[in-house]
């Protein structure tokens, strides 16, 4: 393993990440794994320990972060491609290294440990740095381009939707007002700006008051929302039948991106008065989970940075497959319900998060079966 580099990482979710890939994974012959992001390639390495037949396509946008990973992953050399790109240019990347299909796919999205260590990339309220907040700083525009360049509309729309901040329109004016004095160059200045704009009875609740504009510029900056929603797509079309994806969301905007992507997918395209799936109308997506599956008390123990996390993965399955049998999911719900009422069992209710996959880890109550995850979740 290579050096790790300033404080400790470990990988959020690793063994149930794990889990849910390995009937993937595991098939015999050679699998391919795409490790969307792969930062400090905690995950990456433990899949490639795991599973001997498989190559990884590992991609970041950061190219420190690809440095550390390819010391880390030295031993694996011959059964890795390392790509310096964002995760939406993944259908270039598999045409130039002429895979048509893949087998896995992780997204652990956000930033990395070694970004938000770092004293100098203005990612953390908590350390004063200069304002950038770029996952690749070869490129693009940064923080203090946004915050000193922006409208106020601009700005408090950016702090509103993607940090959800209740007191956005006061900290644009805040920004805009220390603007005409002086160019905003440092993180411990916003961070400051930021707590004296908000009103003090808030400044009580919810963490630090600058967590959730930080968060939206890092968001702006890197134009995260957009690439995952090119992304997410195009690493589904990728996958073979039988093929797994995982995805790890560390708020609420990436996590409903995914749902989406998921249910899109997830549901017949048939005519919903039509009783059976016709040919090429079934779901191409089974979800693995019910819902977004929070992290266990134990892993938030081991591991403060996993709190927020929330898993969601599916498998690739053939829309023939069901072609003729009854039809399952929201198509069944939204017809007359004599039909399907003998599938669901008595029993508790599955909770959200619970598991409905049936090849790997425990099944749910009452034995589920698709119908139960479908065009559902949280
Ligand atoms: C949470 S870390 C991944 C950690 C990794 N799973 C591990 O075990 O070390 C997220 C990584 O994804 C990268 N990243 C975020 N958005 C990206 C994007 N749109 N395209 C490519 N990489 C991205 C970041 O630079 C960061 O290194």
């Amino acid at each position: 393993m290579g050096e790790q580099p300033r404080g400790t990482h470990v990988p959020v979710l690793l063994e149930r990440c794990l889990e849910l890939l390995a009937p993937a994974l595991a098939r015999p012959g050679r699998t391919v794994h795409v490790d969307a992001t792969l930062g400090l390639a905690g995950h990456a390495e433990a899949v490639l320990a795991a599973y001997p037949g498989t190559v990884l396509i590992g991609l970041d946008r950061d190219p420190e972060a690809l440095a550390h990973a390819r010391s880390r992953l030295a031993r694996f050399a011959d059964r890795i491609h390392l790509v310096h790109a964002v995760y939406d240019e993944l259908p270039d990347v598999l045409a130039e290294l002429g895979e048509s299909t893949v087998d896995g796919v992780l997204f652990d999205l956000g930033v990395s440990s070694l970004q938000l260590d770092a004293p100098d990339r203005g990612f953390a309220y908590a350390q004063d740095a200069p304002l950038d907040m770029r996952m690749d700083q070869t490129r693009g525009v940064t923080a203090e381009d946004v915050v000193n360049g922006y409208s106020h509309g601009e700005l408090a729309r950016v702090l509103r939707v993607y940090g959800e901040e209740k007191f956005a329109g006061r900290i644009a004016s805040a920004i805009l007002r220390e603007r005409e004095r002086a160019r905003i160059t440092s993180s411990a200045r916003l961070a400051e700006l930021v707590r004296e704009s908000i009103p003090a009875p808030a400044r009580r609740t919810g963490g630090h008051p600058a967590k959730r504009t930080f968060q939206a510029l890092r968001i702006e900056v890197n134009r995260e929302l957009a690439a995952l929603e090119t992304a997410l797509p195009a690493a589904l079309d990728a996958l073979a039948v039988g093929g797994r994806v995982v995805v790890l969301s560390y708020h609420s905007l990436e996590d409903r991106i995914t749902k989406q992507a998921f249910a899109e997918r997830a549901r017949s395209k048939g005519p919903v008065d039509l009783p059976v799936e016709l040919p090429g109308t079934g779901p191409t997506l089974r979800l693995l989970n019910r819902g977004a599956e929070p992290p266990s008390e134990a892993e938030v123990a081991a591991n403060p940075r996993a709190a927020s996390v929330r898993l969601r993965a599916a498998t690739r399955i053939d829309p023939d497959d069901d072609t003729g049998t009854e039809r399952t999911g929201r198509a069944a719900r939204e017809r007359p319900r004599r039909a399907v009422k003998a599938m669901h069992t008595s029993g508790p209710a599955l909770r959200p998060g619970s598991t409905v996959d049936p090849d790997s880890g425990p099944r749910g109550p009452g034995g589920l079966t698709r119908t139960e995850a479908e065009g559902e979740g949280s």
